[in-house]
Order: structure tokens, then C-alpha cells, then sequence
């Protein structure tokens, strides 16, 4: 955590131009720059920055933002990576906020272990190159399989020699501690004495994205079966298996230039396709792939494309894991390789431009591929036809895009001979069943949590609510609202039966459930068409986010969508307001019950003065009844001006 003083100090400081200037060529056009978009191809600049405001935007691609921002999207940093970028550059000291002695020795530990890992891949590649054994046994094996020399040094693959203490005994000479050395496998100790964790094997040096060695992986060169092929490091406090992938810190910027990331299975796949200058690689490592490699890819792209030697068997154990690339919404596409090859001896055995050829021509779609590969196999049976469509609708409803969704199920009818309309409804029944299991999912891990957030309790000033006769700024910022965040998290901790309870709700469900109860409707007609397909969304299961209004079919709202959703100093506020709050979330908890609070204030106002004006014009009998409707009325005012105006508490 970055202390908050620090936050502020490194975005006041940080010049957006030189941030931008950076990365872009600009011009000075008066009081603003002007350069060529880096995010998207264009002959003429659109990208316009403005100094005074610290901002950026192009007129072309409509990316806008601030510093931080900028280096979020063009360098895919994190938001504290971006900010430390940033503190680096305007050399800010940054401080920590409230390190505990715990993380502070957590963190030297970690220092110490990245330390050691770096000097023995150092050391192993030092055996390979300069070493008898290391050239005979481990560079000529290298050589043999057609590793390049440059591609050898990038990769930093080393060998260890064959001999039980010789790395241990060099690290602990060099004065390398014998409990980091266990700690990343690198020394073992069976009760017996310390001894290497790999000798006589060809090293892998395993890198982070950040291109610091974290752990190895080491492969026998004996074709004895009892041998295991490869010895990797165990996990340790810098490496979790589960979160990285293999060759990542090499194929980033490929990744980004190719906007896919070819996933293979091994290091040697990695590093023949790499050579052949497939360099967006990277691999998985022979286990299956986790929800935290995904989202490290995702960080770069959103297209993943697998290559697979495996027979149809193995495909089908794979087709879970994908099931999970497809939920993070990425867009899949596989590669099958013919039998007996796989990416590595293909790429060896053929030229760049055929593997080129190749991965062109044998590219399929993964909902396509499944769907092509089940029907292979329950041709004619009906049974199996029934379950096979359960099975694709399956992976498809797992998709949270509704129009990519809608096109798989368009295709998939037609190569299955189904009607659309049925797969639509298998669709949407799957689609409901996850909801529904999600939500229970929520429920069920909220009671779990101690922590007590307060009711909101929400201050305004009596004069910041507007007593004109119109009701439209009330309702636009609740649309604002909704269009913005409407699947953002929010919660409320209540009492029930005298225990706390967490409530969550996504800012859609809170507004609609809100308006229901009070049975309030809003009056622009626009905005109410809004609130019905949210509400029609909802009952489908569908919590509706930014991406489903800025693509609405109805132009009316997707052009409403992409007004509210550009108006830059509405969100510049809220991305400057997460660092004085936890998350945004905490401020939607506030928000969202503060935005209805004002539009039911203002919208009783209004109802109040039409029963007046009605009960000029009533006769005796109606005059009554307007009276109990306008006290009715009076009572709902009263009570939510009394929450409206009661003061924050801390
Ligand atoms: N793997 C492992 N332990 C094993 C076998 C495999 O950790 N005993 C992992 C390695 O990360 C390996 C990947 O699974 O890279 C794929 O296995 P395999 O295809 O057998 O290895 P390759 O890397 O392709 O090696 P080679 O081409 O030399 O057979
Ligand atoms: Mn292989």
C-alpha cells in the first residue's frame, strides 16, 4: 500500500506531457500537444494532450485519461505499479503505508530469495558456457535440439553440473545463507547433509513478468524412465507455480503488438516458437491452467490462442480450463497439431513462414472446435446430440459478452441443426442457474466476514437539493449511476435477529428494488425505457454492465451510454476518490442510496404540488381523498428528508 500523502504527491507532481512525451511524439499546438495516437493506426494526430487539465485524449480511438491512467493502458501497469512508474520519474520517495514488521520482513525475505535465484541462474549458465560438462553434456544438447546462441542467452538456460554439492558449496563459499538456499529447493537436506537440488540437467531459469528469476525447471538428459524428466523448484515465498507462466517477461510486448498470446505446454515449445519468431508465447508449465495465469495474460490481451498436440482425450480434459478462459471473457482459439508433433518439433521442422501457414490454416474459434469435435463423436445418437448442446450452450452462457454470445449461438444452431430459439432458451436457463449459484456463492461467503460497515447515513446540505419543477437532474444522475457502475458491488451491513448480516447488492438490483418498494417511475422517457431493460435484464439473470449500454441496439441509450460514460471529469473525480476510500465500492455504498434519496425527495415534491393543484379543481368527495393521498405524501417526505439531512458519521 502506498501511503496516500504520496498518491497525491505523485499525481500533483507527475507533467502529462512529459508522461505521454515519453512514449508519443508531440507538438505543441498552443496550449495543448498533439501526436499520433499510440493506441490506435492513424496517418493524421487526434491525440491531443492538455497540460492544464493532465489529461490526454484521442479524438480517433476516444482512450482519454490521466497520467496514471495513460500508463495503466499503454504499458498495462497496475495502479500502483503506474504510480510508482510515475514516483520513480519525479524521483519520489515512496512511502509504505503502515508496513507491519511482519510484511517488512516478508518483503526482505522475498529480496534475499530473488537474490539467490538470480545469482544461480547466473552460476548454471556460467556451467553451460564455460565449463567441460557444461559444454559437452549441456550446450551440445542445446545445440543438438537448434537452439539458437542468442536465443540461449535470452532464455538464460544453464546446466547443473552433475555432482552432489557442487552448487551448494559455491553458494554457501560466496556467503549465500543455507536456509534461502532450501527454501527454493535449490539445496536439499534429507536429515543426511546438504545436497543440490538439481545435478546433470539442463536448466530453465522460470521468470516473472517483471523478468526476475523466481524458480527453475530442470531437465534430465538420461533416458532412463526412472529419472524424472524434469525437477522443478518446489513453491516458495517468490514462487507460486499457480500465478506464473513460462517465458511471459519475453512475450509481453509481443502479446500486446499481436493482441493474442499463443499458450503452449512446455519451456522447449516456448523457446522453438520464439526462435522462429513466434515470440507472444508462453506456457503453462504441464499443469492446467489457472484463473491467475489468465488474468496475467489478460493484462496484455484478450485473445488467447492454444496449441495442442494433445489426442482428442486430452483435449477433452482441457475443455474445463478453458471453460475459465472463456468466463474472464477472453476469446479463445485453438490449434491442433498433427499426431506425433507438437509446437516445438513442428516449429524445428519447418520454416517460419509454413508454421506461419500453418497456425493460419488450422486456427479454429474454441466454441466452434468443440462444437465440431462433439459432433464427430454423437453423430446420430440422439441422447448423445442432447447432452453434447447442454454441453457447448454451456461454454457459451459462460461468456459475459451478450452479442458475442448471441453470435456463438447463431453459428452453433447452424452447424448443429438446431433451431435458434431453442439453444437461446437453453441459454438463458444456463445463464440463470449460474446467477443463481453465484449469488448463493456470495451470500454464503459473506457471513463469514467480521468486519461491521456502517449503515449509510448520508449528508446534504438542505440547499444542494434543487426545489425547481423539474425532476431531470435528478433523474440523470441516477441514469448516470446506473450506466456507470451499475454492476459494481455494494453492501450494507443490517441486523437481523440481533446478529449483523452483510447484504450485497449490484447497484442495478439496489436501484430497481428500491424503486419497486416505493413504486416510483421515472418520467423521462428515455430514462425509463433504461430502467426497463435493466429490469428485464435482471429478471434474465444478467446484471447489465457499461459494455452492454455503450452497444445497446436501441441507439437512443447506446448513444446516451457514450455521453455519460465520456464525461471525463465525473470519472477522473472517482478514480482520484479511490485513494482516499478503500475501493470505489465504498463509495457506491454512500452513493447509490444518496442519488435515489435525492430523486425520491424531489420526486415527492413534485407529487405533492400536483395533489394541490388537484385539489383546487376537486369536488368535496375527491378533495378527501387528495388530502389522505397529499398526508400519505407529506409522511414519505418527512422521513426521507430526515435521512437525507441527518449528519455523516465517521
Ligand atoms: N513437466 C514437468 N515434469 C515432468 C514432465 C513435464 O514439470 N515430469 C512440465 C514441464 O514444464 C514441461 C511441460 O510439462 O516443459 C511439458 O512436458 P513435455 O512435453 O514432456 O516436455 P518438453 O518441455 O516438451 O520437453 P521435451 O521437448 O524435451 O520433451
Ligand atoms: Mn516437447
Amino acid at each position: 500500500m502506498i501511503e496516500k500523502n504520496t498518491i497525491q504527491e505523485i499525481l500533483d507532481t507527475a507533467c502529462i506531457e512529459e508522461v505521454v512525451g515519453e512514449f508519443v511524439t508531440l507538438k505543441k499546438r498552443g496550449a495543448r500537444y498533439l501526436g499520433l495516437c499510440p493506441f490506435h493506426n492513424e496517418k493524421t494526430p487526434s491525440f491531443t494532450v492538455t497540460p492544464r487539465l493532465g489529461i490526454y485524449k484521442c479524438f480517433g480511438c476516444s482512450k482519454g485519461g490521466d497520467s496514471v491512467n495513460f500508463l495503466m493502458e499503454h504499458e498495462k501497469l497496475s495502479y500502483p505499479e503506474a504510480l510508482k512508474y510515475l514516483a520513480k520519474k519525479y524521483n519520489i520517495e515512496v512511502e509504505e503505508k503502515e508496513k507491519t514488521p511482519e510484511q517488512v520482513a516478508a518483503d526482505k525475505v522475498e529480496e534475499s530469495l530473488l537474490n539467490l535465484t538470480d545469482f544461480a541462474a547466473k552460476y548454471f549458465a556460467h556451467n553451460l558456457h564455460s565449463t567441460e560438462s557444461g559444454k559437452a553434456i549441456g550446450l551440445s544438447y542445446f545445440k543438438e535440439r537448434g537452439f539458437r546462441d542468442d536465443i540461449i542467452n535470452k532464455f538464460g538456460l544453464g546446466y547443473a553440473l552433475d555432482q552432489s554439492t557442487a552448487f551448494t558449496d559455491h553458494a554457501l563459499r560466496m556467503g549465500y545463507n543455507l536456509d534461502f538456499l532450501k527454501q527454493t529447493g535449490l539445496t536439499k537436506d534429507k536429515g543426511t547433509g546438504a545436497y543440490d537440488g538439481f545435478r546433470g540437467r539442463v536448466m530453465f531459469p522460470i521468470y516473472n513478468h517483471l523478468g526476475r528469476v523466481i524458480a527453475f525447471g530442470g531437465r534430465t538428459l538420461s533416458s532412463d524412465k526412472k529419472v524424472p524428466k524434469y525437477v522443478n523448484s518446489p513453491e516458495s515465498a517468490i514462487y507460486h507455480k499457480s500465478k506464473e507462466l513460462y517465458g511471459i517477461h519475453l512475450a509481453k510486448n509481443a502479446i500486446q503488438q499481436h493482441d493474442n498470446c499463443y499458450l503452449v505446454e512446455g519451456y522447449t515449445d516456448v523457446i522453438s516458437l520464439f526462435q522462429a519468431g513466434f515470440e507472444h508465447v508462453v506456457a503453462s508449465s504441464g499443469t492446467a491452467l489457472t484463473t491467475d495465469q489468465i488474468k496475467l495474460i489478460k493484462r496484455y490481451t484478450k485473445n488467447i490462442t492454444i496449441l495442442y498436440d494433445g489426442d482428442a482425450a486430452g483435449i477433452k480434459a482441457a475443455f474445463r480450463g478453458i471453460d475459465m478462459i472463456l468466463e474472464e471473457g477472453m476469446d479463445v482459439k485453438i490449434v491442433l497439431f498433427p499426431d506425433g508433433d507438437d509446437p516445438d518439433s513442428y516449429a524445428r521442422s519447418h520454416r517460419s513462414s509454413e508454421v506461419e501457414e500453418f497456425l493460419k490454416k488450422n486456427t479454429t474459434n474454441f466454441i466452434f472446435f468443440k462444437t465440431g469435435l462433439l459432433l464427430e463423436e454423437s453423430k446420430g445418437d440422439p441422447m448423445k446430440m442432447a447432452t453434447l448442446t447442454r454441453e457447448i450452450v454451456t461454454s457459451i452462457a459462460i461468456i459475459p459478452d451478450r452479442i458475442i454470445q448471441a453470435y456463438y449461438i447463431r453459428e452453433c444452431a447452424a452447424l448443429l441443426k438446431f433451431d435458434e430459439e431453442t439453444l437461446m432458451n437453453e441459454l438463458n436457463k444456463i445463464r440463470r442457474k449460474n446467477y443463481e449459484k453465484k449469488v448463493k456463492e456470495q451470500q454464503n461467503n459473506n457471513h463469514t466476514e467480521a468486519s461491521i460497515f456502517p449503515l449509510p447515513i448520508i449528508l446534504t446540505s438542505p440547499q444542494k437539493i434543487d426545489t425547481s419543477t423539474s425532476i431531470e437532474q435528478e433523474e440523470t444522475d441516477l441514469i448516470n449511476l446506473i450506466v456507470k457502475f451499475s454492476d459494481e458491488r455494494i453492501s450494507y451491513l443490517v441486523e437481523n435477529d440481533g446478529k449483523p448480516e452483510k447484504w450485497e447488492y449490484s447497484v442495478a438490483q439496489y436501484v430497481l428494488k428500491d424503486l419497486k418498494r416505493d413504486d416510483i417511475k421515472l418520467s423521462t422517457p428515455l430514462y425509463k425505457k433504461i430502467i426497463d431493460v435493466v429490469e428485464e435484464q435482471l429478471k434474465d439473470g444478467i446484471v447489465p454492465n457499461q459494455h452492454f449500454f455503450l452497444y445497446h441496439d436501441d441507439i437512443d441509450i447506446s448513444s446516451l451510454a457514450v455521453t455519460l460514460l465520456s464525461s471525463k471529469y465525473f470519472l477522473s473525480e472517482w478514480k482520484r476518490a479511490k485513494i482516499f476510500v478503500k475501493t470505489i465500492d465504498t463509495m457506491l455504498d454512500y452513493e447509490t442510496p444518496h442519488t435515489l434519496l435525492v430523486f425520491k425527495w424531489k420526486f415527492l415534491i413534485l407529487e405533492a404540488n400536483k395533489k394541490r393543484h388537484q385539489l383546487q379543481e376537486a369536488d368535496d368527495q375527491e378533495q378527501l381523498k387528495i388530502i389522505q393521498e397529499l398526508i400519505r405524501i407529506e409522511g414519505k417526505k418527512k422521513t426521507l428528508s430526515e435521512v437525507l439531512l441527518r449528519p455523516l458519521t465517521p
